[in-house]
């Protein structure tokens, strides 16, 4: 495994949401540990950091220990996970997260998630008020955490929670849809009436997978969230249907694992991409992935 891949060349003025990135490609929250990637690759890892800005792992109010295992399932051209949000809660993450993540070279994104729209205010105007911090991202998809609300799936619930949380920071906002809603299209408009900044999609699809031996479900939390190529034309399709509806930027995700991929993400309407699962294969994906992306970028647009 190597970091000696050459960054790829990007258009200068590159922005989202008004913080400047050196270029349109991020990480999917919770799918590259910076933390532990920093252990093992030390400063290089800093000098040649494969994303243009860090999304943290979702953090919530109180820690977690996560879901019980097996939490992954390998499934044809992808994965399936059952993680359940294991983080260390809100003080954890200020005390031991945040001063490690701030030395990144790039802008840093922190996902949030609440079991109540009390325990979201929280969140953000925690970590919001950090200067060091970016922008802040609402998880409202993750199909591994029973919330009781219906925020990420329902316009309404999502314009509601939007609402009262959007006046708590002055930092960017951007929220993070699921696939598994009837109107993805519908909760993202709602999201923007109600101030978002920018939405990104697609979280996993829920999925389940049983061990063949016992015929019981495999997955300690039953069901999981299935990522990776497997979804990416389910994602195109959100992503381009998302971006005929909103005018925030939209930040699309599903199955990228080459420039090729995140072209196409971008032709549907997205203004910036996300590598997730393709980062646990080849933990310098990112920086392929902006590298492939700028050279397809360069060609003549074909007639
Ligand atoms: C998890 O930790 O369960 C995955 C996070 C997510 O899907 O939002």
């Amino acid at each position: 495994m190597s970091w000696q891949l050459a960054a790829g060349g990007w258009q200068s003025g590159f922005e989202l949401c008004g913080v400047p990135l050196r270029g349109p490609v991020l990480n999917g929250s919770g799918t590259f540990d910076a933390i532990a990637a920093r252990r093992a690759f030390g400063d290089a890892l800093l000098e040649q950091f494969p994303f243009d800005a860090f999304v943290s792992k979702t953090i919530t109010v109180e820690p977690r220990d996560g879901n019980p295992p097996p939490r992954l399932w390998e499934t044809p051209a992808g994965m399936i996970n059952s993680i359940g949000l294991p983080n260390r809660g809100l003080e954890g993450f200020l005390a031991h997260d945040l001063p490690q993540l701030v030395e990144l070279p790039v802008p840093l994104v922190v996902s949030v998630m609440g079991f109540s729209v009390d325990e979201l205010a929280r969140l953000l105007s925690g970590v919001g008020e950090r200067a060091e911090v970016a922008m802040m991202e609402l998880n409202f998809s993750c199909p591994n955490v029973e919330t009781g609300l219906v925020m990420g799936a329902e316009p309404e619930e999502t314009e509601a929670a939007v609402d009262r949380l959007r006046p708590l920071t002055e930092k960017p906002l951007i929220v993070k849809l699921t696939p598994n809603a009837v109107d993805p299209a519908g909760v993202a408009e709602a999201a923007e009436r109600a101030g978002a900044d920018a939405v990104s999609l697609v979280n996993t699809l829920k999925g389940m997978a049983f061990d063949p031996r016992t015929g019981r479900a495999w997955l300690g939390g039953v069901t999981g969230g299935l990522s990776g190529p497997a979804i990416r034309a389910v994602a195109l399709e959100q992503v381009h249907a998302v971006a005929e509806r909103v005018r925030i930027p939209v930040i699309g995700m599903g199955g990228i694992a080459s420039g090729h991929d995140a072209r196409e993400f971008l032709d549907a309407g997205a203004a910036c991409v996300a590598v997730g699962t393709e980062n646990f294969r080849d933990p310098a994906a990112g920086r392929r992935v902006a590298f492939e992306l700028a050279e397809l970028q360069a060609l003549p647009v074909r007639d």
